[in-house]
């Protein structure tokens, strides 16, 4: 490959690395507020969405009481009519049953993915644990084609463990 060429995945790779540094002690003064739970994840979901070029939606879900399927929490973005998903339907629901990331650099080479909007090109999906318990998870989509890296799984794991502290 071209110097050039490795010198500019490496240059995007840094840019990333330091923003999202510089937004952990943000998603940590939210978390430590004196403001309501709901308000809380509100405010992280618009932090997010606002500082993240390639993330056009940010949203929560969880677990619905004892049912399989999970329902809508907070989010920023477009509103979805996808605000409750079985268990094992879509990205969301797959998540729920792996316990596992999901990255997809393009949603329409998969097959088991519910559309929420035609300008959405790639999603990542990080469970969210409470004592070890999948209990739901970091939703976000992007309207960048194969914008996720592994920054983004570190990063949106950080914030998972800072959420899970409020839950
Ligand atoms: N695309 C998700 C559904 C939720 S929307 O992205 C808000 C999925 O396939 O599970």
């Amino acid at each position: 490959m071209h110097l050039w060429v490795l010198s500019m995945i490496f240059v995007r790779k840094f840019k990333f690395a330091i923003m999202f540094n510089a937004l952990h002690p943000l998603v940590s003064s939210i978390i430590n507020s004196e403001n309501t739970k709901d308000v809380k994840m509100q405010d992280i979901c618009e932090l997010l969405k606002a500082e993240v070029p390639h993330y056009d939606w940010v949203g929560f879900y969880f677990k619905n009481g004892d049912k399989r399927e999970l329902k809508l929490g907070a989010y920023a973005g477009a509103p979805t009519d996808h605000t409750i998903i079985p268990y094992g339907k879509g990205i969301c629901g797959q998540v729920a049953e792996s316990n596992k990331n999901f990255v997809v650099p393009d949603v329409q080479a998969q097959d088991n993915y519910i559309a929420c909007s035609i300008t959405v090109k790639a999603e990542i999906v990080v469970p969210l644990f409470v004592k070890g318990e999948n209990i739901g998870q970091i939703d976000i989509d992007s309207n960048t084609p194969d914008p996720f890296t592994k920054a983004d799984e570190t990063f949106l794991e950080f914030v998972n463990s800072e959420v899970a502290k409020i839950l």
